[in-house]
């Protein structure tokens, strides 16, 4: 790896780690940012619990090597629902598994990145999500307030939106998944000619009632 690294980032330091275990390797508040490719949508695979635990040791290590002023965790993701329910979970609900969450504001922000032109994955919608974290002072009864107020919001913007708009945790999860929805049919329904008539059968096939 070390013979790869390009001569001009020559401080350039490569680690091998367990992303949900990074203690022997860094202390906390180690990094301005943290940006992960991949990898969060790689170990998301499903809902089980161990796997909801593995992404949340994961969460808990990238928080805590995160500096504590504007500390900023990216990742890009496919947001598929339950990868990102998963992760709305841990960073926009209160919970107790985020063993950062009563003493920072995290606050969540979706980009949706534009298809690039001859990317082989033209059919998902690929999302950049930055987490910033600030440290609060749970002694002072009016940041704690703010952050209460400012915790269940969620900034989304894409190049339609003059500027980003914010989100309840619930309304973000549907906006996202409505928007990926229209992204998956409006190709195909292009493709139809103009003039024809077509029929659209909504249903869940999980739900026995249709
Ligand atoms: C989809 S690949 C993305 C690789 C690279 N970032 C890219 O964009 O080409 C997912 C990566 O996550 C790494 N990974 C999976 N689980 C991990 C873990 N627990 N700790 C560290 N890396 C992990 C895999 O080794 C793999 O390199």
């Amino acid at each position: 790896m070390e013979e790869n690294k390009p001569k001009d980032l020559k401080n350039l330091v490569y680690k091998v780690g367990d992303v949900t275990d990074l203690k022997k390797l860094y202390p906390d508040e180690t990094f301005d940012v943290i940006v992960d490719k991949g990898t969060y949508d790689a170990i998301a695979t499903d809902e089980r619990e161990s796997t909801i635990k593995m992404c949340q040791a994961y969460f808990n290590e990238a928080i805590r090597t995160l500096k504590n002023k504007d500390g900023v965790f990216i990742i890009v993701s496919l947001l598929q629902p339950h990868v990102l329910k998963m992760l709305f979970d841990f960073f926009v609900l209160e919970n107790d598994v985020n063993l950062y969450q009563k003493t920072n504001l995290f606050q969540v922000k979706v980009l949706k990145i534009e298809n690039i032109e001859g990317y082989a994955e033209k059919q998902f919608l690929k999302y950049f999500v930055a987490i910033k974290k600030n440290f609060i002072d749970v002694s002072n009864p009016k940041m704690v307030d703010m952050r209460a107020k400012l915790q269940d919001s969620v900034g989304i913007k894409d190049s339609a939106l003059e500027k980003e708009e914010f989100y309840s945790y619930t309304q973000a999860i549907e906006k996202i998944k409505v928007d990926q929805q229209i992204f998956m049919i409006a190709p195909t329904i292009k493709l139809l000619d103009p003039g024809r008539q077509i029929e659209m059968h909504c249903f869940d096939y999980k739900s026995k009632d249709n």
